[in-house]
């Protein structure tokens, strides 16, 4: 029923009560159990597909995302399935099966229904309580995927226990990517062999020395509606890097950071449409976007957001801005999930004779990091002496 690589063969053939897909980054691990499970549901009647990630916003960027790709690019799935429920976020076939999608608050909220199918999406982000509850009401199989920046209670409880069979992958697997998303991926090589050993090669890391650990998770209404809007950071990219924007608020004396985009292959003209459908009043706001690119940052003022100017650069400006981020508690609003995940990854350059950790960091998860630098470099000097105002209600919504 569809165009597959390897990992699908190995997935779908085995008989093991529970599948651990570990991996490296764009292996094909999340695409390659979506399709294994639909193929299964259209061979079966009446079974129930449980696919579980860490919130809403990380399955809506990810294993939903890709599902949805899945499906519409096959006719003969799309005959198979009666709907598509987009608030339930619930495929239903002809045949009586479901798939869902779901997040689960604790181990309580996880009792809640029986499965014959899991799949527990980016396992890192799940506590264990949760997929214990969720393992013991699945009836036939349990699939599990993760990128192995840690090791955490899969390696512990799960590996190596009978009935478990793990498959390892890296994007050498996967025969959908284009040659430069793989040089990317090598790229890390030169970057930082640890990131490089988890994200190209699948081997279980420890991702140590993480510049920004003064974090916590919040929900966007979390963000104090008198909070003070400091800026728009905006990073550019087009062919293999996203474009993205970081919303930054300053309120009690902690700063509340919310992801508002982050996309790749967008023109200018597309970024002025993507952000006013946002927000109509995104051409009022305080823009600061990487000064390595003055063509776009003129074109988008003159599509008119007025307020854009370029990030302040100097032999400095890195340090200077992540000093500043180091000040402050970070509320990274629970939406913002390529923030959240770079935040993880975001780490000092190790130097190669010492071993030891250096004060720069690796040029690598920073598309949404840098955003949120340039608006505290820029702005937040000024927006901290007295008399400037702007609250959040008057320019959201
Ligand atoms: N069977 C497939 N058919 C088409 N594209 C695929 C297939 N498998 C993977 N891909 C492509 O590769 C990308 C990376 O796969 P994904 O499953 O997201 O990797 P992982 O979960 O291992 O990070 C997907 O976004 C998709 O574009
Ligand atoms: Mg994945």
């Amino acid at each position: 029923m569809f165009k597959s690589g390897r990992l699908f063969g190995d997935n779908y053939h085995s008989a093991a009560d529970t599948v651990v897909n570990q991996g490296g980054t764009s292996s094909g691990k999340t695409y390659s159990i979506l399709q294994v499970l639909f193929q299964k549901l259209s061979e079966r009647t009446s079974k129930v597909c449980t696919v579980v990630g860490q919130d809403i916003p990380n399955l809506k960027a990810g294993a939903l995302r890709d599902a949805l790709d899945i499906y519409n690019n096959s006719e003969e799935l799309k005959s198979l399935i009666k709907s598509y429920n987009k608030s339930e976020r619930i495929f239903e076939f002809h045949n009586g099966c479901v798939m869902e999608f779901k997040s689960y608050e604790d181990s309580q909220d996880a009792k809640s229904g029986k499965r014959d199918f899991l799949f527990l999406n980016e396992a890192q982000g799940i506590p264990k309580p949760i997929y214990d509850e969720l393992e013991l009401r699945t009836k036939e199989q349990a699939f599990i995927d993760y990128n192995p920046n840690a090791e955490f209670w899969v390696h512990d409880d799960i590996i190596g226990k009978s009935g478990v069979e793990l498959l390892i992958s890296d994007h050498r697997q996967n025969p959908f990517l284009l040659d430069k998303q793989r040089a990317k991926i090598e790229g890390l090589k030169e970057k930082d062999l640890e990131l490089w050993k988890v994200y190209a090669r699948g081997k279980t890391g420890k991702i140590e020395g993480l510049v920004l650990r003064n974090t916590v998770l919040c929900n966007y209404e979390d963000i104090p509606a008198g909070a003070r809007f400091i800026g728009r950071g905006m990073d550019f990219g087009f062919t293999n890097d996203p474009t993205t924007a970081v919303d930054v608020y300053l309120s009690g004396g902690e700063l509340w950071l919310d992801e508002v985009l982050y996309e790749e292959g967008l023109t200018n003209p597309d970024i002025h449409r993507r952000l006013l459908a946002e927000d109509p009043a995104a051409t009022l706001k305080v823009m600061i976007a990487d000064s390595a690119e003055p063509k776009s940052i003129e074109e988008l003022r003159r599509l008119g957001f007025r307020l854009i100017e370029p990030a302040l650069k100097g032999p400095d400006s890195v340090r200077a801005g992540i000093e500043i981020l180091q000040r402050y508690r970070l509320n990274v609003t629970r939406r913002s999930v390529h923030l959240r995940k770079e935040l993880d990854n975001y780490k000092w350059k190790v130097d190669r004779t010492t071993g030891k950790p250096t004060n720069e960091p690796v040029d690598a998860f920073n598309h949404c990091i840098d955003p949120v630098r340039y608006v505290v470099l820029n702005k937040l000097p000024a927006a901290l002496a007295p008399r400037r105002r702007s609250a959040k209600s008057s320019l959201v919504q």
